[in-house]
């Protein structure tokens, strides 16, 4: 039996993954942005007992959910699904002032990677989309260049394999994949998403906890529990670095 942390529960791809994994018998802490989205997680998930609170969107908020997750002890995996979607039509700047998709997306799996005690894998939840982001990571808070929203999401969704590959490079004795589970009718993906949704939670479960070979390996992205070629520019290590540098700047907290 693993323990597995899964951020954005109370809906979704997160939810079905916890309880995909509830009835294979893995313990799932589940993560919801508000007391009210915690109660309705814990009961779509009924094999899960724990549930940390928590809005991503908030520096704050997520350091206090590493926090609540650190003390609940040591975890086999932490998925990094919760996320906002791409079609926001104007920048909402959250409490510290940044774009809730760079805020959600980007900085709270960075947060709390950086902040939870080292697990053995860690999941991102990547996009199709990423092949679309901006490898400069120029002006990654919007304040210079006019709102484009799918493009706002679609930068974030780099970072996320950005973000998975610089920790598969750093921390070599953890398994740290990128997952890009297609265009399924969720919330976020919509009634007219032409993918399978019953794919859709698949892969990141099995990379949590799957003992077969292709599930054990690092630094690669997914899509239906096959490798698929992400951006080029997701394996350049300098780009990493900076985006990990960046990541730091608007936060404080260093990746070490
Ligand atoms: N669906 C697709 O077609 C698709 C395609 C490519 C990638 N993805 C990725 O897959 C992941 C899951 O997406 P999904 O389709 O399951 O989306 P979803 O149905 O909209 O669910 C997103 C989850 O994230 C939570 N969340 C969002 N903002 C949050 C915040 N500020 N604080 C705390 N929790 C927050 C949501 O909570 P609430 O329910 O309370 O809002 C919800 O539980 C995302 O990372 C997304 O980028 C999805």
């Amino acid at each position: 039996m693993a323990r597995v942390f899964i951020t954005g529960c109370a809906d979704g791809l997160g939810k079905m993954a916890a309880q995909l994994l509830g009835e294979q018998g893995h313990m799932v802490v589940l993560h919801a942005r508000s007391e009210k989205r915690a109660k309705e997680a814990l009961a779509a998930v009924p094999t899960s007992k724990t549930v940390v609170t928590g809005d991503l969107s908030s520096i704050r908020q997520t350091r206090h959910v590493a926090d609540q997750v650190n003390g609940l002890g040591r975890l086999d995996a932490v998925i990094h699904n919760a996320g906002v979607g791409y079609k926001q039509p104007e920048r909402i700047a959250t409490e510290d002032g940044l774009p809730r998709e760079f805020a959600v997306n980007t900085l709270a799996p960075y947060i709390l990677t950086a902040l939870i005690h080292r697990p053995k894998r860690l999941i991102y939840l990547s996009s199709g989309l990423h092949q679309s982001g901006d490898p400069t990571l120029k002006d990654l808070a919007w304040e210079h260049r006019p709102w484009r929203g799918t493009q706002a999401y679609s930068d974030s969704k780099l970072h996320d394999v950005l973000l998975a590959f610089a920790v598969a490079r750093r921390w070599p004795a953890v398994l740290s994949n990128a997952v890009e589970p297609g265009w399924v009718a969720t919330k976020m993906g919509g009634p007219a998403a032409t993918d399978d949704l019953d794919s859709g939670h698949r892969t990141q479960a099995w990379l949590a906890v799957g003992e077969d070979r292709a599930a054990k390996v690092t630094g690669e992205y997914f899509y239906h529990m096959r490798r698929r070629k992400p951006h080029p520019a997701a394996r350049d290590v300098e780009i990493q670095e900076r985006l990990l540098e960046a990541c730091k700047g608007f936060t404080g907290i260093e990746l070490a």
